[in-house]
């Protein structure tokens, strides 16, 4: 029977990792292409991601690689039981908030990684409050059992009490470390014993109407397994209801213990996975229309745009989260904010160790289009009528000011292009002073000045010099109340990429200071 356009977008589940860096994001990013069939070794993913360019993981760029961190996001798919399961990668530094926010814009669900050693963490947490606040739903995967962590009620408490979710366990660690027997199961009334090879009768034993095991084994007497049992036993009559609803809505959380490392209890995890996690949804206009994902109009937003992924190619990818309908090839769309057409002809479709021309993409799905500077982030495309606007993306005010200057006036032409393409990706913003022109770049946090400044150079070949400014409070205000004589040096008036005029304010204390002086005049921020 052919499949539907609905049966193929119910298979979707596209969802992000956050975690907090080294909690083993990568680690079971790579157990998932592992159970896919994608990847045949583990390994694979770190080995190649670090020794070459080959692999489509996280470390796309030199900086990357030379701080050990992950900074962009990639997009990764595979065939996982059926589903087709869309992963997007997160960054870990929280230098890179802003664009993981727009990252979590594109996705339905995310999963969170802990380190059952140390429990929540800063990044943790951050990451956690923005998936919260999209009200996607979220599922945990309480990592690295095979070491000795934290006990798991406080664990299951903490992440209750410091994130403010209510916590379902799905299973129970019997024992951690050295000591690890396996998982008392309850969700899927069994017990999964570690380390039991291939053999799947040998793995998992079903549990009795009692909750025990059937059966006479040597575990049994061990009193890992009863105090497993007891405790499991005691957070399902005491603690939160299994609610699929809430979970859906990201008031409850689901909780997998496990080890990526190992692979124990990864097969449980992404099973469950696959089965509560929803497939797309429907996606708001800025009018409030509701776009459901089967209407046979094609519509999707560009969440990330990342220039020269490959340097062998010079290329420019833009990310679009398609919301609805069947993506085909060559397919003619309008890109909203311009309202001219646009061919689809260059895509590319990220599969888990290449990157293929999309052939095949519904709604839920993530293509990449390749594109020379027409598409900015937040811009919705669509096919046919009616035009759709989707909101706009949200963008956070910067905080952080740096001037920047071409070192090598002869360069002055790929310092421009090199600006003003690697400010469209979207995680620097630039803004030009009033009569001299200079640049000025504002971010979230540091690091981002210091990528700016190497791609600037590795890949447009134009030296920079960066003059610090400090932190600054920067506000809007409409370009009808402007007059020059506002500006001082404890607030420098600049203006934004469209024109918008800013004021960079030195402190709270000189933006109290201007309010007081022009009560009339609204001062405005981003995010
Ligand atoms: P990240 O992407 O979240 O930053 O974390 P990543 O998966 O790279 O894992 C960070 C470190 O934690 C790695 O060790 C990895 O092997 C280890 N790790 C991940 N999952 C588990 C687990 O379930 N158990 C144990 N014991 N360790 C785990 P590394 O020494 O930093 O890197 P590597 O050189 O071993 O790759």
């Amino acid at each position: 029977m052919q499949e539907t356009l609905a049966d193929k977008i119910n298979k979707r589940r596209t969802f992000a990792i956050i975690s907090h860096p080294d909690a083993g994001k990568t680690t079971i990013t790579e157990q998932l292409l592992l159970y896919s069939g994608a990847i045949r070794q583990a390994g694979t993913v770190k080995a190649k991601g670090k020794k070459s360019n080959k692999f489509a993981k996280s470390d796309w760029m030199d900086v990357e690689k030379e701080r050990g961190i992950s900074v962009t996001s990639s997009v990764m798919q595979v065939d996982y039981d059926g589903y087709q399961v869309n992963i997007v990668d997160t960054p870990g530094h929280e230098d890179f908030s802003e664009d993981t926010y727009r990252t979590l814009m594109a996705v339905d669900a995310a999963v969170m990684v802990i380190d059952s050693g140390k429990g929540i963490e800063p990044q943790t947490k951050r990451l956690f409050e923005v998936a919260s606040h999209r009200g996607i739903p979220i599922f945990t995967f309480m990592n690295k059992l095979d070491r000795d962590g934290l006990e798991p009620l406080d664990l299951v408490a903490e992440l209750e009490e410091v994130l403010g979710i209510d916590a379902y366990p799905m299973n129970w660690p019997m024992g951690m470390g050295m000591n690890l027997l396996g998982l008392y199961d309850l969700y899927n009334q069994r017990v999964e014993l570690r380390g039991k090879g291939e053999d799947e009768a040998e793995v998992y034993i079903d549990l009795d109407e009692n909750g025990e095991v059937a059966g006479d084994y040597d575990f049994k007497e061990s009193s890992i397994y009863t105090q497993a049992m007891e405790d499991a036993q005691l957070l399902h009559e005491a603690g939160n209801d299994f609610d699929r609803e809430r979970i859906a809505a990201g008031q409850l959380t689901p909780v997998f213990f496990g080890s990526a490392l190992t692979g124990f209890g990864v097969q449980t995890f992404l099973d469950a996975f696959v089965d509560l996690a929803p497939s797309p949804k429907p996606t708001v206009t800025a009018d409030d229309r509701l776009i459901e994902p089967t209407d046979d109009q094609f519509t999707g937003f560009v969440f990330k745009i990342q220039a020269n992924m490959n340097p062998a190619h010079r290329d420019r990818i833009a990310f679009i989260r398609i919301c609805s309908g069947e993506f085909e090839k060559g397919m003619n769309v309008t890109l909203d904010r311009t309202g001219k057409t646009l061919r689809l002809a260059h895509t590319t479709q990220f599969m888990a160790d290449t990157r293929e021309e999309a052939t095949e993409a519904v709604a839920g799905d993530i293509i990449g289009l390749y594109d020379t500077g027409t598409i900015q982030i937040g811009d919705t495309i669509y096919s046919g009528k009616p035009a759709v606007t989707f909101p706009p993306l949200p963008q956070f005010t910067p905080e952080l000011f740096m001037k920047v200057t071409p070192k090598n006036v002869m360069k002055q032409k790929s310092f421009h292009k090199g600006m003003a393409q690697l400010v469209q990706e979207g995680a620097i913003q630039v803004y030009r002073t009033y009569h001299t022109e200079d640049y000025i770049l504002g971010a979230v946090g540091q690091l981002q000045f210091e990528i700016f400044q190497h791609r600037l150079l590795h890949e447009y070949n134009a030296e920079v010099e960066m003059t610090p400014m400090g932190s600054k409070i920067a506000r809007w205000i409409d370009p009808e109340d402007l007059d020059p004589k506002m500006s001082s040096s404890r607030n420098l008036l600049v203006k934004d990429l469209e024109d918008r005029p800013v004021f960079l304010f030195e402190n709270t204390f000189a933006e109290n200071w201007f309010k007081d002086k022009h009560p009339d005049i609204e001062l405005t921020s981003l995010l």
